[in-house]
């Protein structure tokens, strides 16, 4: 994938997404190949990645949070990040997200999206959710009206002027309250659950938007031991039909859910591999997991 073949992609979907065509080849040909890279909505992941960063740079007052760092991901997996505190994961999703620009390197969602040409709320509506490490549900409405309001893109809206859900979304509503494990719960104020349901809400609430790729930064921390085994049961069932990647410090999770694990380190990637492996590396030691 060379750099002139992404920014020649990145060009076109943007012209595409500005007269909101469908893809067309150039020549004025049918779809073709085009088709598959270039469909509004849709992420080209034939290259066998639905995130990709290169050589990303980002400084703080001439600090190095984030230095050359290199990662991708594979559709549907669910890779997990593990890293000291100041590490730069928490930046890093922010870069992807698009909340800070970086100095220099390269960001694709997919082949042919270029995230830094977009703002935040954009790369949202590309299919990218990010779940903060502070639960942030509306406390004075249900969980039914939580979820029911991700659906909206005006969140002004006084949430008693109801918008209608059509039936598709009242389906996928109903399986997602059962993929939370808040089926039973639809109508209790999401301020009287618990600290872990609020976490699966907040998760709830981005599945609505059906996200091709979930940002999670450390979503078990302050959980329950069973709360943490319900999460860890709630992200496998996750992996697969989205992509995700997960901050985290708690290591008996990180081994129930984890293929990869990758170790943020200084602003870059220290190790990678499975949590056995890098477990045994004498640097993560030394840096993160201690003697
Ligand atoms: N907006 C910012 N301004 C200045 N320094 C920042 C900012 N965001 C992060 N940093 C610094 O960058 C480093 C990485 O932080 P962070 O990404 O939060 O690490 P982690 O999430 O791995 O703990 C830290 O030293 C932090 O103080
Ligand atoms: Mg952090």
């Amino acid at each position: 994938m060379t750099p002139d073949l992404l920014e020649d992609g990145a060009r076109r979907l943007a012209k595409i997404a500005q007269k909101g065509e469908q893809g067309k080849t150039e020549s004025g040909g049918r779809e073709a190949g085009f088709s598959r890279v270039a469909t509004p909505g849709e992420v080209d992941v034939s290259h066998g990645r639905i995130l990709y960063l290169e050589d990303v740079c980002v400084s703080f007052d001439g600090f190095k949070a984030i230095n050359k760092l290199s990662l991708d991901i594979a559709p549907g997996e669910l890779r997990c990040i593990i890293g000291p505190n100041g590490a730069g994961k928490t930046t890093m999703m922010d870069i992807i997200t698009g909340k800070t620009r970086p100095d220099s390197g390269t960001v694709f969602f997919g082949s042919t999206i270029d995230l830094l040409r977009y703002k935040e709320a954009e790369i949202a509506q590309l299919g990218i959710g990010r779940k903060f490490q502070k639960p942030t549900v509306f406390e004075q409405l249900t969980v039914f009206e939580n979820l029911e309001l991700a659906l909206k893109t005006d969140k002004r809206v006084v949430p008693s002027m109801r918008f209608k859900l059509d039936s598709r979304q009242s389906d996928r509503l109903a399986e997602i309250l059962h993929t939370i494990h808040l089926a039973d719960s639809v109508s209790r104020m999401a301020g009287n659950l618990s600290h872990g349901q609020k976490q699966w809400l907040e998760i709830g609430m981005l599945l609505m938007q059906d996200p091709k790729l979930l940002l999670l930064d450390e979503p078990v921390a302050g959980m329950t031991d069973e709360e943490t085994a319900r999460t860890a049961e709630l992200f496998l069932t996750l992996k697969g039909k989205h992509s995700l990647m997960v901050v985290e410090h708690d290591m008996s999770f990180i081994r129930t859910i984890s293929d990869i694990v990758t170790v943020l380190c200084d602003g870059s990637v220290l190790a990678q591999g499975t949590l056995d492996q890098v477990q045994a590396d004498e640097r993560v030691i030394e840096v993160y997991l201690g003697r």
